[in-house]
């Protein structure tokens, strides 16, 4: 009898021993020590004994069954092991690899100009806000001082949305956030506003149909066509390198008077003339001028008690210049050569 348990044994250790992995292991523990196992078994024969027989043969089976259960719990082991070692040789990561750089996006270089041009401001004391895109008429053109039916209106070549009771449009400049901010406050004013706008517009390399603009708004007691020039003159100098010399040259907008057209010397040529400022030796950066009185008394200030300045820029001739943008559709085309050529970052 013990040598059939002996046999037992040591075919159970051989298979023991041939097992490599979790799934050998179960089914070696079903075929020796599980319910129906062999080692199992053997109690069951138990009954068929003499009785004076069964005490040494219960002995021998159990000291089996613990036995294979010890080498079965080393085999385990030693198999969780190499399983686990396997596992991290296979998984393993070679952390001194260089990293993969990934794609990061960049801000839109409108979005950049925007921000640069904001902050400049806001250490002069400008404050940023921003006002609606689609905008009632009146405030696009009547509280200008452009009324229906003055000639004026025809520049700005308006997109107008159908209305019953009210002329809505899609602003064409941001000048409307003149009235609107200073129906909402008191002098002094100080803000610049950035935001879209779109005209019914031929396109071509200067001109899109929707671009930005930076308006510019000061309103105080004193306020004199030097605090404009000193103002502009700054802002260009620290946008385009401190020796910019600036022009300010008489032109016409409703709303401001005088009015003014604001240029610096062409930083391509050095004021000699070229191409980009068309031999002028000048390029013509933005639309400023005094707040016109009638404004004033359209929002109820006093005008013999406030005066203002107020200036208009684009956003993207802007960038055109700093930039050598040749042609203003190139923002818009969504082409991630051009605009990656503004990450800041990479730069
Ligand atoms: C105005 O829109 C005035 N509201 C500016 C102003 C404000 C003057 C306050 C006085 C006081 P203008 O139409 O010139 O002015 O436009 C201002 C700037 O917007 C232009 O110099 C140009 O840079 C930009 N701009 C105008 N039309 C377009 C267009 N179709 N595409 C791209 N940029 C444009």
């Amino acid at each position: 009898m013990n040598d059939e348990l002996e046999r037992i044994r040591q075919r159970a250790e051989q298979d023991l021993a041939a097992a490599c992995d979790s799934q050998a292991l179960a089914a070696w523990y079903a075929q020796y020590l599980g319910r129906k196992g062999e080692v199992t078994s053997l109690t069951r024969r138990l009954g068929a004994l003499p009785p004076e027989e069964r005490p040494a043969f219960g002995q021998a089976v159990n000291a089996l069954k613990t036995t294979l259960q010890g080498s079965f719990d080393r085999r385990q082991e030693e198999v969780r092991r190499a399983e686990l070692t396997q596992r991290l040789e296979a998984e393993a990561v070679d952390i001194t690899l260089p990293g993969r750089a990934p794609d990061i996006g960049t801000l839109h270089p409108v979005t950049q100009m925007i921000r640069e041009v904001t902050d400049i401001f806001a250490h002069l004391g400008f404050q940023t806000v921003e006002g609606p895109e689609v905008e009632d008429a009146y405030y696009a053109f009547d509280a200008l001082n452009i009324p229906k039916e003055h000639p004026a209106r025809d520049v700005w070549d308006t997109i107008f949305i159908q209305s019953e009771s009210r002329e809505i449009v899609l602003r064409p400049h941001t000048s409307p956030m003149q009235i609107r901010t200073m129906e909402q406050s008191t002098p002094p004013v100080r803000v610049v506003v950035p935001g879209r706008c779109y005209r019914y517009e031929a396109l071509d390399a200067t001109h899109e149909w929707h671009f930005h603009q930076i308006e510019g708004l000061a309103v105080d007691e004193r306020i004199t066509m030097s605090d404009l020039k000193g103002v502009l003159a700054e802002f260009a100098r620290q946008i385009f390198g401190r020796e910019r010399k600036v022009r300010f040259r008489c032109d016409y907008f409703p709303f401001v008077e005088p009015g003014v057209d604001f240029a610096i010397d062409c930083m391509v040529c050095k004021g000699v003339g070229c191409r980009v400022c068309k031999g002028t030796g000048w390029i013509e950066i933005l639309g400023a001028g005094m707040v016109h009185p009638n404004l004033l008394i359209n929002v109820g200030y006093d005008p013999s008690r406030y005066t203002g300045f107020a200036f208009g820029m684009g956003v993207e001739r802007l960038v055109m210049l700093k930039y050598g943008v040749q042609d203003i559709r190139a923002f818009y085309q969504g082409d991630v050569r051009f605009l990656a050529q503004f990450n800041r970052a990479a730069a």
